[in-house]
């Protein structure tokens, strides 16, 4: 028979005191973590004291009213959630080989990807409803931390990490258009724009950290101009009102003009060498092990299933 592994901290601790410092640490507060563990606020003292003793150093440090995890806290942290992880995986593989599909999927998309990503999600939960899904929703940059930390099951953005050997498959196309107010004197002319006609409006545009942001940056470089920035919003629905208001034209993705640019306040430009091609991928990061409910939303994403009719979004909104 193999021999047990040689850990003598598992035979000291138990799994609940682990539960308990997991919770405690990812609320940074113990009483919120007493409330998610139906546990009184003593008890879950008690746990961690024992958990302390049992490790010989303490886990959390008391500054002010706040806590934080010491260093060696900080490494049991990342032990449990691996712990934590493992276990996951195998409820869902142990549900899967009894031909349930069942589990849990994070995923996390740009923040242009909201208007799409639901749609594909709301399809996949009816066909597997056993699959509960979380979905996170942030910037370019914020979600490549996130990537590097390991915190979700699949990803969805423009340009991938391409400097290691992560995942990534092609997803959609996402064209970066040029939107106006409708009175606007470049909406009224007839017949194609010049890159020139608008490389001096005051433009609006998202926030650093943007993809959209980045796409255009590099499409304006590689034409020798800076682009003229009236302001920066940290929202596509905030660009939308404030083109709408007169402040400035912008450049957005048509994914967002998708509920309803054709009789609205905004208009499409027709401008030479647009929409900008930023196609989405889904992927994950290179060493990742996928959970089956992962892997079964790559697969789901690779059918015909997940077909959505994109025509809006690839052919230019009527103006
Ligand atoms: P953004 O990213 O929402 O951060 O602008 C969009 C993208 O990378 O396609």
């Amino acid at each position: 028979m193999d021999k047990p592994l040689p850990s003598a901290l598992a035979r000291r601790i138990s799994f609940r005191q682990l539960q308990v410092f997991e919770a405690i640490a990812r609320h940074e507060n113990f009483t919120r973590a007493a409330e998610e563990l139906f546990l009184t606020q003593p008890t879950v003292s008690m746990q961690i004291k024992k958990l302390e003793e049992s490790v010989g150093a303490p886990l959390f440090e008391h500054i002010g009213k706040k806590i934080f995890l010491t260093d060696i806290g900080k490494e049991l942290y990342q032990s449990v959630r691996d712990i934590l992880e493992s276990l996951a995986q195998f409820e869902m593989q142990a549900a899967d080989m009894q031909g349930m599909k069942t589990g849990h999927l994070r995923l996390a998309v740009v923040t242009t990807a909201k208007y799409y990503a639901p749609r594909m999600l709301g399809m996949f939960c009816q066909k597997f409803p056993g699959i509960e899904v979380s979905l996170k929703v942030t910037n370019r940059e914020r979600l490549l931390d996130r990537l590097l930390q390991n915190m979700d099951d699949l990803y969805i953005m423009g340009r991938p990490p391409r400097n290691d050997d992560s995942h990534f498959i092609s997803l959609i196309e996402n064209p970066l258009v040029v939107i106006a107010p409708r009175n606007h004197p470049l909406a009224k002319r007839k017949g194609l724009l010049t890159f020139e006609d608008i490389a001096d409006q005051q433009f609006i545009i998202r926030e650093r950290g943007s993809g959209t942001r980045r796409a255009i940056e590099d499409h304006f470089m590689e034409r020798g101009r800076e682009i003229r920035i009236k302001m920066e919003l940290g929202s596509n629905e905030a660009i939308k009102h404030a083109v709408a208001s007169g402040l400035g034209i912008s450049i957005l993705s048509r994914h967002t003009m998708s509920l309803g640019i054709q009789s609205g306040p905004l208009v499409e430009l027709d401008v030479e060498g647009f929409p900008i091609s930023w196609p989405w991928y889904i992927g994950y990061p290179a060493g990742k092990r996928l959970s089956v409910v992962a892997k079964t939303f790559l697969d789901f994403v690779a059918s015909d299933a997940a077909r959505i009719d994109t025509t809006e979004i690839l052919t230019a909104a009527a103006v």
